[in-house]
């Protein structure tokens, strides 16, 4: 029996078992067959969920990028490690191998170094899906400095918000970014996000669109000709497990955002490991994740646990829908994607378009196909499995956060049987238990209740940079000695797992995770605006979309409702990002609240989702007439 690659489902029982037994020697020897380490940890795992603390392979002794990329030069050397595939099919793809990795790592953590950048500094990293930004992350790993990457579609004032939160010295971005047909000025968010972070002192900029763009004496330095001029040796920094290797930002339901600290070791392990076993990874397989390296997919998926297997892993600039809805499979056929894993909205996007644009291109080489990011619904996951994998690749939906740094529920393909819309069993070391709302666990099977794990698991985020307590609060406080994931879910009748989706104020739109209470916030600054809410309603593409509901300020003036509809939407744009626009805006006269001034979102959702025939309890409400009127308005 192998620990490190399950083959069939009667071994992922029996080590599964193994590492609900016996966790500690479980992942010992999982950290010790695979990895290379500069000394061995004293103790495999400590952890309190009350303080909350853990703490995996304490005392052990590594560098990250070692075990990415420096033991592979031997015996990889020459293969690809990152396949580039840039958003215009009309340009060369760049294949660049283990020992070209190698080199351009170091070079770039040699530029880190010779301006100021030592181990625990935060670097900010916001650059588009260019080759550059994989090795960013890696080149901060190789001298210890923490990452904290902004996903490049974010406003500059969630840039800057970010930049302080985690006290960030520099900045990594580029001229611009390709998107499709469009191009965007990601220097100038940058220019702009820095009128309010005193902190930065340098920002390195790589080059992509060749755009004009203004470059700050004494800050702001083109990378190319610092890469160039650096030496291609960086000795790697000599890390501790828990010491922080990223931060990395995702919605909370209120307040801003949670900066989630990931540390070195346990990370490694966990998302190298899942890496093989999800995806079934086999040494000459290509596998394309399409998230963007802005989200915890593209870090755990993209970067690091398919580079800690040696493995070929695609990075793609474009989107899906240029020049045409066939690029997703154009790219398959022309690299022989072997896995491929991509986010529900994706799929709905796409098998809206017909079945030409998949049958144009051979797809053969699929073995697995990977869904990630939110519930996929039953009609997206025939046609993903049907048309997409023929019938032949298993369909891995596989549950996990930017908290929990790697796959936590997800059939491993070829071993578990699918079954539409569940995300099945529990990956190897992860104990799910199912929580009643008074707290109880719910044993047996064919229940549904809100989603908890018991037990830690290598790669669960230590803490909420600079604010611990908040952690505690967030994840630790709902259930006793349990850390609440925030979701539903049932578990049918053999055990298997469906998520039935987030139990709090956080709304997933395509996939990404929006807290309501932030774009509250930006609504309620225009000048108009007395109040708001936010709720969510199914969009056939993007699975959720937004409804705000706003109330204007009685001024006696009249006000054009469509002018009022663009300027919230520009403010929300300009707060968080354009990916947080409000697809419908309703005026209202007022909002309904509980006796204790709550605004009661169960009736807005239900009025949204056009589902009014039965309300609920309205009898709390403190001004019960407001609810007709707003029905009766309803878009
Ligand atoms: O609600 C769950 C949903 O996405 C949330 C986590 O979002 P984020 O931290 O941005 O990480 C996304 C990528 C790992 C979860 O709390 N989610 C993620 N994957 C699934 C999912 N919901 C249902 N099924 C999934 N496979």
């Amino acid at each position: 029996m192998s620990n490190y690659h399950i083959k069939h489902l009667e071994e992922y029982y029996q080590v599964y078992r193994k590492s609900i037994r016996e966790p500690e020697n479980f992942w010992e020897e999982v950290a010790e067959e695979h990895f290379v380490w500069r000394k061995k940890w004293d103790n495999v795992l400590s952890w309190d969920f009350t303080k909350p603390e853990v703490k995996w392979f304490e005392g052990a002794k590594l560098n990250i990028t070692e075990n990415c990329i420096d033991r592979h030069l031997a015996t990889r050397g020459d293969k690809t490690a990152i396949l580039f595939e840039p958003n215009n099919p009309d340009e060369p793809s760049e294949h660049i191998t283990y020992s070209q990795l190698h080199k351009r790592v170091n070079q770039f953590a040699n530029v880190l170094k010779a301006h100021g950048i030592q181990k625990g500094d935060r670097v900010c990293i916001y650059v588009p899906m260019i080759p550059e930004l994989a090795i960013s992350l890696l080149a901060c790993a190789r001298i210890g400095a923490i990452h904290s990457v902004v996903f490049a579609g974010f406003s500059s004032t969630a840039v800057a918000t970010r930049i302080n939160d985690s006290d960030c010295k520099m900045v990594i971005t580029a001229d611009g970014s390709y998107r499709g047909a469009k191009s965007i000025d990601l220097k100038g968010i940058v220019d702009e996000a820095l009128e309010e972070c005193p902190g930065v002192k340098t920002v390195l900029v790589a080059k992509r669109t060749n755009s004009e763009v203004h470059m700050k004496e004494g800050r702001d330095l083109w990378l190319q000709p610092l890469l160039d001029a650096a030496s291609t040796e960086c000795k790697a920094e000599i890390m501790d497990a828990e010491d922080p290797l990223f931060i990395l930002y995702t919605s909370g339901s209120t307040g801003k955002p949670k900066g989630m600290v990931h540390t070195t070791a346990g990370y490694m392990v966990y998302t190298a490991y899942t890496f093989k076993n999800a995806f079934q990874y086999r040494e000459n397989d290509v596998y394309w994740c399409t998230a963007d390296i802005g989200w915890i997919t593209g870090h755990s998926y993209i970067v690091y646990g398919p580079l800690a297997n040696g493995a070929t892993s695609v990075m793609f600039e474009g989107v899906p829908s240029y020049p045409d809805f066939g690029r997703f499979w154009q790219i398959v056929d022309k690299h022989n994607v072997t896995q491929f894993y991509t986010a529900p909205t994706a799929i709905r996007a796409l098998a809206k378009q017909g079945v030409e644009l998949v049958e144009k291109y051979d797809l053969s080489s699929l073995k697995v196909l990977g869904s990630v990011g939110e519930p996929i619904n039953e009609e997206a996951w025939h046609w993903y499995n049907d048309v997409v994998g023929k019938n032949k690749s298993p369909i891995i939906d596989s549950w996990w956060q930017t908290e929990t740094g790697g796959i936590m529920i997800t059939p491993i393909p070829y071993v578990t049987p699918t079954k539409p819309t569940y995300a099945t069993l529990p990956f190897i070391g992860i104990q799910p238990a199912l929580m009643d709302e008074a707290g109880n666990e719910l044993k047996g099977n064919q229940i549904e209740g809100r989603l908890c794990i018991k037990f830690p698991w290598p790669s669960i985020a230590r803490t909420i940079w600079g604010n611990h307590e908040r952690y505690r609060e967030t994840y630790f406080s709902t259930y006793e000695n349990k850390y609440f994931t925030g979701d539903g879910a049932l578990r049918d009748e053999v055990g298997y797992y469906r998520i039935t989706g987030r139990v709090d104020d956080v709304i997933i739109v395509s996939g990404h995770n929006l807290g309501t209470a932030p774009i509250e916030d930006a609504i309620n600054e225009h000048p108009a605006v007395a109040e708001s809410a936010i709720v969510g309603f199914p969009h056939d593409i993007k699975g959720s979309a937004l409804y705000g509901y706003v109330t204007l300020k009685d001024t006696g003036e009249s006000r054009n409702h469509d002018n009022l509809r663009k300027e919230i939407n520009q403010l929300i744009s300009d707060r968080i990002g354009p990916i947080a626009k409000l697809d419908k805006i309703q005026f209202t006269n007022g909002l309904p609240k509980t006796r204790s001034g709550k605004i009661m979102r169960r009736i807005l959702r239900k009025i949204a989702s056009k589902d009014t025939s039965n309300l609920g309890d309205t009898s709390t409400l403190l001004n019960p007439e407001v609810v007709q009127d707003i029905m009766d308005e309803a878009l």
